[in-house]
């Protein structure tokens, strides 16, 4: 193929976004300059993050400029390298986006093993995913033995990593997810103690009462909203909160007004502390060790969810919303070669 495809920034949805955000660009394939490789895309990622992007609003990643390729996590195989130390072959993982091909500066590619894990494993358990489950729930929620860690969006990328590191603590594990074939995979296949249909339950305060006969002590929070008000009535004394995302209100055309917790955090002394895994970045290779320390010994399993087709891509990031992944969604683009 001698053409590239990019999938760009149409316009700043308001509320949920659909296909008229995006529009698709064909060019001619780029030609990597000094300190460049041109890249095949192998396999890209989708995140709730990069609904944050598409909005003007402040937030922790600057917006995507109307008309730029949308940008996320992706592996490919080099092509040609104007750079020495990548050479035709390799898979490299970088942030060159949703596009079929780039010309990506070579300083923020990494190297990829494929000897040590499936490459997609890359994007997801080690990757980014791996990294914010690891250092929010380590460093913020700190578990201990014994203790009842509740995460939400407990099905999804980051959310069934947490779990997982919870149980290797010694800590109780109950997931919130949002059907009862995730919440099934999270406590037959990957120990969770117990797990809420929070779209299902008709009482989800008595049935999180029902999972946490010993409260909260570590809440580790993907969504936010309702699900999160009703988790944040049960925390224990000295409690950890660590706020990962608030994917329920990525959406919303207006603030939402949910109950003011600051007294339930003063009359347990208990701390709320929002976080970018980014700002970890110096600790990336402690964490990366131990994480596929983890992989290798099947202490921490992960599922993929993988679309086929680049042009499935911006139906495989809108299901993020819909919950269609159980696992890191991602969407394969070519074939890996020899
Ligand atoms: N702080 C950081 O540095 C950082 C880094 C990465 C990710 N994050 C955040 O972490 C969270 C999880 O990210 P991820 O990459 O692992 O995504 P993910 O959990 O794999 O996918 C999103 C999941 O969110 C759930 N969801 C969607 N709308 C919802 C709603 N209205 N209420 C409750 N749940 C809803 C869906 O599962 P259900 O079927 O359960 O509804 C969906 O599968 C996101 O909020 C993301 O923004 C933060």
């Amino acid at each position: 193929m001698s053409i590239n495809e990019k999938i760009l920034l149409a316009s700043r949805p308001q509320g949920m976004p659909d296909m008229s955000s995006f529009s698709l660009q064909e060019e001619p394939l780029p030609v990597p300059q000094a300190g460049e490789a041109l890249v095949r895309t192998l396999y890209l990622s989708v995140d709730p993050y990069i609904r944050g992007r598409l909005s003007e609003a402040k937030s922790y990643a600057e917006p995507y400029k109307i008309g730029e390729v949308i940008k996320s996590g992706a592996i490919g195989q080099v092509m040609e390298s104007a750079d020495p130390e990548f050479k035709p072959g390799d898979v490299v993982a970088g942030t060159w986006g949703w596009q079929r091909f780039a010309a990506a500066d070579t300083s923020t590619l990494r190297k990829v093993d494929p000897e040590l894990a499936p490459i997609t494993a890359s994007l997801g358990v080690l990757g980014m995913t791996g990294l914010t489950a690891y250092f929010g729930l380590l460093d913020i929620g700190q578990p201990k033995e014994g203790e009842t860690v509740v995460v939400s969006g407990a099905a999804g990328a980051v959310g069934m990593v947490v779990g997982q590191i919870a149980k290797l603590k010694g800590a109780r594990a109950v997931g919130i997810a949002g059907s009862d074939e995730k919440n099934t995979y999270l406590t037959e296949q990957l120990g969770f103690d117990a797990a809420i249909n929070y779209r299902t339950e008709p009482d989800l305060l008595a049935a999180l009462e029902k999972a946490c006969p010993n409260g909260v002590d570590v809440y580790f929070d993907n969504v936010g909203g309702e699900v999160s008000d009703a988790v944040l009535s049960l925390i224990n004394k000295n409690a950890r909160i660590p706020i990962c995302g608030q994917i329920a209100l990525y959406n919303l055309e207006k603030p939402d007004q949910g109950p003011r917790v600051q007294s339930t955090l003063l009359t347990n002394t208990a701390l709320m502390k929002g976080f970018l895994v980014g700002d970890y970045s110096k600790d990336y290779p402690r964490a990366m060790a131990d994480l596929a320390k983890w992989v290798a010994g099947g202490q921490i399993q992960y599922a993929e969810n993988i679309v086929d087709g680049f042009e499935n891509t911006i139906e495989a990031f809108l299901g993020l919303f819909s919950g269609d992944n159980l696992g890191k969604q991602l969407v394969k683009v070519s074939e890996l070669t020899e």
